[in-house]
């Protein structure tokens, strides 16, 4: 995932966008709230590998 995305540089804000897109499709789909909260906590778990370093 870091070898797939540090050559974009992407900030911490690009990722939180990011995630807020994904939750937004997953409420938009019916997905019930705790799910989607489940499913954010693996999107989040990635920051630190998608995010480029400072
Ligand atoms: C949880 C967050 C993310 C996940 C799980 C994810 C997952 C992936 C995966 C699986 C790939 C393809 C790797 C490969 O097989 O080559 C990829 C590539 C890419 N991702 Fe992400 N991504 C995430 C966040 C982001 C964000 C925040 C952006 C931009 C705003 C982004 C932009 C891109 C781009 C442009 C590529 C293609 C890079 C290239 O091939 O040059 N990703 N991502």
């Amino acid at each position: 995932m870091f070898e797939s995305h540090k050559h974009l540089g992407l900030t911490n804000y690009e990722f939180d966008v990011t995630a807020h897109e994904i939750r937004n499709t997953l409420y938009q789909l019916g997905v019930p709230q705790k799910e989607v909260g489940e499913f954010m906590d693996i999107i989040e778990s990635y920051r630190s590998k998608v995010v480029a370093p400072a």
